[in-house]
């Protein structure tokens, strides 16, 4: 018995140590390869250097306009909201509908994961990060805008697109590309706009007309289609409410509070407001309003139909 497990043993061992020996060693010599199936074969392989082809490597270039499978991209609206003229596209891409309830809901769905923080889940450009709700009160430093907004509704629903995919004014808002697949921006995008044409019946698929004044019409008339143009409406708006600057309604003729003192609202004051935006900012609003290039002629008209808005 006890020399049964002696050689038992020792047989193990010259096994183990035969197995282990020539590991490590080098060898001019194949090594043992008792069912070789087609393992050793010649063959190019990714990555390595051949001698096969001319230029030594072993991977090719793609022929010049090869897509990987699934990766086509071959509809321009679809892939990158951009219209047959190259501006933003006017209408959603083939196949989908303002009539597909589960569509509508998928995009609400993602706009309320996605959007609502900033955007506001009323739309209104309030979510919670825009107006600092969180226990630091730390708050977006561009504000997002609500759908409300006439620049929003006249936009064309591909820029809504766009601005999912590619983000807005190089990263005030960042690109969602990542979290959101194609289909769902589109989802998002005709939520948006069915929303905005709920709440307004003048906006369109592809955005609220914007009536060009023609040459012979009166000032206020072309004064009223520059103030959508120049997105003056985006930040001012006409029945009292407050935007990003004061309302409209009412304006000429008021004595404003500035910061340098109270001023009457005349031509001469909204000429200034208009040229040069921080001569003098209204109390209690941010120096926020751009320097907007316009002629002397627009700004006579911009003030002509600001006089009617009372
Ligand atoms: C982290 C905050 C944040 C989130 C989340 C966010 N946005 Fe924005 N968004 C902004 C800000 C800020 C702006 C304004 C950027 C500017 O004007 O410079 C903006 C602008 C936009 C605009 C105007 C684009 C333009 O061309 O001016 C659209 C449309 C828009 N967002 C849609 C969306 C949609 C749809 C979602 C959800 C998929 C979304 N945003 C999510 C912050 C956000
Ligand atoms: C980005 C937002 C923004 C845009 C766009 C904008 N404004 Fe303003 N505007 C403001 C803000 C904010 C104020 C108040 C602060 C100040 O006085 O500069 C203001 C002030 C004014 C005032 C003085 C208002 C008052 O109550 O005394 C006038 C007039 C005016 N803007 C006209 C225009 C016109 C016309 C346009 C388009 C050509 C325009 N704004 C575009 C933000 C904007």
């Amino acid at each position: 018995m006890k020399k049964t497990i002696a050689l038992l043993l020792s047989a193990v061992a010259v096994v183990g140590v035969a197995g282990a020996g020539c590991r490590g060693w080098e060898s001019e010599k194949p090594p043992v390869h008792l069912n070789p199936n087609m393992d050793t074969q010649e063959k190019g392989k990714a990555y390595r250097a051949s001698t096969f082809f001319a230029d030594g490597r072993m991977m090719r270039t793609p022929p010049a306009g090869t897509v990987a499978q699934g990766y086509l991209q071959a509809d321009d609206v679809r892939s990158e909201g951009i219209g047959p003229d190259g501006t933003p596209a006017t209408t959603q891409p083939e196949g989908m509908t303002f009539d597909d309830a589960a569509l509508l809901a998928r995009g609400a769905e993602r706009y309320g994961i996605y959007c609502a923080p900033c955007h506001g889940a009323n739309h209104d450009g309030k979510g919670p990060a825009a107006i600092g709700a969180g226990p630091s009160g730390a708050k977006l430093q561009v504000p997002p805008p609500a759908f409300t907004d006439a620049r929003l509704k006249t936009m064309p629903i591909g820029q809504i697109y766009q601005a999912i995919k590619n983000g807005v004014n190089q990263g005030n808002m960042g690109s969602y590309a990542g979290q959101i697949p194609e289909d769902d921006r589109w989802a998002i995008a005709l939520h948006v706009r069915k929303w905005q044409m709920g709440q307004d019946p003048s906006v369109t698929v592809g955005g609220q007309a914007i009536v060009l004044a023609a040459a012979n019409d009166p000032p206020e008339k072309k004064g009223e289609s520059l103030f959508k143009l120049k997105a003056c409406a985006g930040c001012h708006s006409l029945d009292g409410s407050r935007l990003v600057g004061p309302s409209m309604k009412g304006l000429v003729g008021r004595t404003e509070k500035t910061d340098k003192g109270d001023v009457v609202a005349d031509d001469a004051y909204l000429i200034e407001s208009i040229k040069a935006p921080t001569a003098k900012i209204v109390a209690d609003y941010p120096p926020a309003m751009p320097v907007i290039p316009l002629s002397d002629d627009e700004i006579a008209s911009l003030i002509a139909y600001i006089k009617t808005i009372q």
